[in-house]
């Protein structure tokens, strides 16, 4: 496939959406026609934060056409736009045209990168080698997604990197011992590399110098239909037998509780909003679907995970991950309060997140798999998200 497109683009056939000219000189929509182009990245200023520091933004196009832009303000992913069924590009992410918009109060983490810590620790405690770490409570009585100042409100040092399978940005930040009370000075790297096969490639990259706690993800909320006022309709597939269920402030009981029989199955696909309305409190503790899944192929390496479909657009998102599991967030938080691109109102359930992960509270949970990292050792997880239409 690669191949063809290369000879494609090589045969120098015009950008996406344009119209192409056969040899006879017939006029034909693109999309019936492969298009080819060649994969760029490009950087402009994007802002200005309150303390002077300056925010770029980057622009990756692949070979087809699919973009992303990205922030050095917490690694934001601030559009994504994929090709409908019909060839139409839309952009599937919610977010803000300026850098203010994720300035304001109440922005729920969107499109970010999330560390130290991505999800709960309760009450904001954890213990390491007999001594007491404490952070900040941002949750309720829990921390929250690394804290008050999280790795999605600090700027990146960003670099574009050409690999021989796409384009890629890659972001490094240096979170110092003790901020927002982890220890360790913990280096970070997440690089984003968008394929020519059309996959989102997320890395994640830390080591430390003193035995810390590390679980990074990614925040951005999904609409496949942009435009649509709420993601009921899509529907979802979780590669996971069971799932974690929460206490009233969403931390994990420690149970590892079978899907089987209950409104957390979606192993087979449904939509969101089949059974979300289900009397069931797990679901009301959640407001909706606000958990971990324990996905299937744990330890085996990058494994299938999820996938997002919605059928009016046709627009299908797989999951790939080498982590062990899955929050899936049904967006219940979003009120309306916050207006997006193209002055959207984020009501309800307008977006949903797909977050790899460990589990959460792992750091005071000891039968869940480890998040500690030690000085000498490197943390790496991947996860791919492949756009296509069906
Ligand atoms: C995560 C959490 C949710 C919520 C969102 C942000 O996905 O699990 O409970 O805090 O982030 O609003």
């Amino acid at each position: 496939m690669k191949t063809y497109y290369l000879s494609l683009a090589m045969l120098a056939l015009v950008a996406c959406n344009q119209k192409a000219k056969k040899q006879d000189d017939t006029t034909v929509p693109a999309d019936t026609v492969t298009v080819a182009m060649k994969a760029s990245v490009s950087k402009e200023k994007f802002g200005t934060l309150p303390d002077g520091k300056e925010v770029d933004r980057y622009t990756l196009t692949n070979a087809n056409g699919i973009s992303m832009k990205v922030m050095t303000y917490g690694g934001i992913i601030t559009s994504l736009q994929t090709p409908d069924k019909n060839g139409e590009q839309g952009d599937i992410v919610l977010g803000f045209d300026s850098l203010e918009g994720y300035l304001q109060k109440g922005v729920p983490y969107f499109g970010a990168v999330i560390g130290r810590y991505g999800n709960r620790i309760a009450k904001g405690k954890f213990e390491l080698d007999g001594k007491t770490y404490t952070l900040a409570t941002n949750d309720g009585p829990n921390h929250l997604h690394g804290g008050k100042k999280g790795f999605d409100k600090v700027v990146w040092t960003a670099s574009e990197k050409k690999t021989d399978h796409g384009v890629a940005l890659q972001l490094e930040y240096l979170s110092k011992d003790m901020e927002e009370g982890y220890p360790g000075n913990l280096k970070a790297t997440v690089t984003y590399t968008l394929t020519d096969d059309n996959e989102l490639q997320v890395d994640y990259q830390a080591t430390t110098d003193k035995k810390t706690v590390v679980n990074l993800t990614q925040h951005s909320y999904f609409n496949l239909a942009p435009g649509t006022a709420t993601i009921l309709d899509h529907e979802v597939t979780l590669h996971a037998d069971a799932f974690l269920p929460v206490s009233n402030t969403l931390i994990p009981t420690g149970e590892l509780r079978p899907v089987e029989g209950t409104p957390f199955d979606f192993r087979k696909g449904k939509k969101v909003g089949q059974d979300i309305g289900q009397e069931d409190q797990q679901l009301e503790y959640g407001g909706g679907f606000d958990h971990c899944w324990v996905l299937n192929g744990a330890g085996e390496g990058l494994e299938k995970a999820a996938s997002l479909y919605d059928a009016s657009t046709g627009r299908l998102m797989e999951v790939f991950t080498t982590e062990p599991a899955i929050q899936f967030y049904s967006g219940n938080f979003l009120d309306g309060s916050l207006t997006g691109k193209n002055g959207e109102k984020y009501v309800h359930r307008s977006g949903l997140c797909l977050e790899t992960e460990h589990y959460p509270d792992a750091p005071n949970q000891p039968d869940f798999p480890s998040t500690v990292l030690n000085p000498g050792e490197e943390y790496h997880t991947t996860t791919v998200f492949r756009f296509s239409v069906k």
